[in-house]
């Protein structure tokens, strides 16, 4: 006996109920699911399909076409459905992501040059105005050009004077930059304007002494090199770097590489050269800001230099010594902190 038509569970109900669920549905795994449920392989409506053949032959074709529009139908709405999920959840990463385009920005933080480094491109370019061209030597020297061809021979008491570190038998971190002196005059015959800057290591450490600090040396080397000449160079030196017209005083010193040797003075920046209370000169209106002196003969000896025809001055100046006085920094330490608050001053 063929089953009629209206024994099956009607296309139009199971699209109903399926349409309805869909619509329902909240996310695509759901919405597969209910695929698989109505159009799948054993799937409902495909189930209505299979039953076509035990229908009287007369009612099929109807059948048949309506299964197929409920088919298009569940179709279409899955397609509907799936876009307006996939719609929604875009929608939300992008709102889970927004950028409020009304706030205000972070300027950009630019670096500046530390002020060591400022005040050690200054010096060197106040003198590189005035002739002198930039040397370099290494930080590690050898006991020769630290200390044996300054004329500081071993047992030398004036090696007591830099308290210095030993990384070796022969080597030392340089105690001064005045090897430099050494290594140019070595590769190099007169005449000769070089400056030598860098880092050089002293074993000491309190507001006003660190255990590495910086200096610039000096050199200059010609026929006819006075101490006129020392003087006119250091006090148009001096003037450019204080950016004033400082008082420069020079006092008789002693320096094993030097001869005559001299501590320059400049007038204090600090209270203007009149001392009484002043606690940056204690009330003497001058501060010890460099050594100097006339390259001993001794010197040049050592280098194959002739002392009968050259003469020379020299010089080296404590970078840290004239960025506190330029700036009023009264603790050394500060220089290489790295604390943001006293360097964002600069
Ligand atoms: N090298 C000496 C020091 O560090 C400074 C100096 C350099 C003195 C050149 C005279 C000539 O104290």
């Amino acid at each position: 006996m063929a089953a009629s038509a209206h024994d099956q569970q009607l296309p139009e109900a199971i699209s109903e109920e399926a349409l309805a669920r869909i619509q329902a549905s909240s996310d695509s795994a759901s919405l597969e699911a209910l695929r698989v449920e109505y159009l799948g392989k054993k799937g409902r409506l495909t189930g209505a399909l299979r039953a076509l053949g035990s229908l009287a032959p007369a009612e099929r074709p109807a059948f048949g076409q309506r299964v197929n529009r409920a088919k298009e139908a569940l179709d279409a709405a899955l397609a509907a459905r799936g876009e307006e999920l996939r719609l929604r959840r875009r929608e939300a990463a992008l709102e889970a992501s927004a950028v409020d385009v009304t706030l205000p920005g972070f300027g950009p933080t630019p670096g500046r040059p530390h002020p060591l480094s400022r005040t050690l491109t200054e010096i060197c370019d106040v003198l590189g105005g005035m002739g002198f061209t930039v040397e370099e030597g290494p930080e590690v020297e050898d006991d020769y050009h630290n200390f044996e061809a300054l004329n500081m021979p071993a047992d030398h008491p004036a090696r007591d004077m830099q308290d210095t570190f030993f990384v070796g038998d022969d080597r030392v971190l340089r105690t001064h930059t005045s090897p430099v002196q050494i290594r140019v005059m070595e590769r190099q015959p007169p005449p000769l304007r070089i400056i030598a800057p860098g880092a050089v290591y002293r074993n000491d450490d309190d507001a006003t002494h660190s255990p590495m600090f910086h200096q610039v040396e000096g050199l200059m080397v010609d026929r006819g090199v006075t101490f006129a000449h020392l003087k006119g160079v250091l006090t148009t030196f001096l003037r450019r770097v204080f950016e004033r017209e400082v008082g420069v005083r020079l006092r008789p010193s002693f320096f094993p590489f030097t001869e005559p040797s001299v501590e320059v003075d400049v007038g204090c920046v600090v209270c203007g050269q009149r001392g009484g209370e002043c606690r940056v000169c204690k009330g003497t209106g001058w501060l010890e800001i460099l050594g100097a002196g006339m390259v001993d003969p001794a010197v040049f000896a050592h280098v194959g230099y002739d002392p009968e025809e050259f003469t020379g001055f020299a010089f080296g100046v404590g970078v840290e010594r004239i960025a506190m006085l330029k700036y009023g920094i009264d603790d050394i330490r500060l220089f290489y902190g790295g604390d943001l608050r006293f360097l964002r001053q600069f």
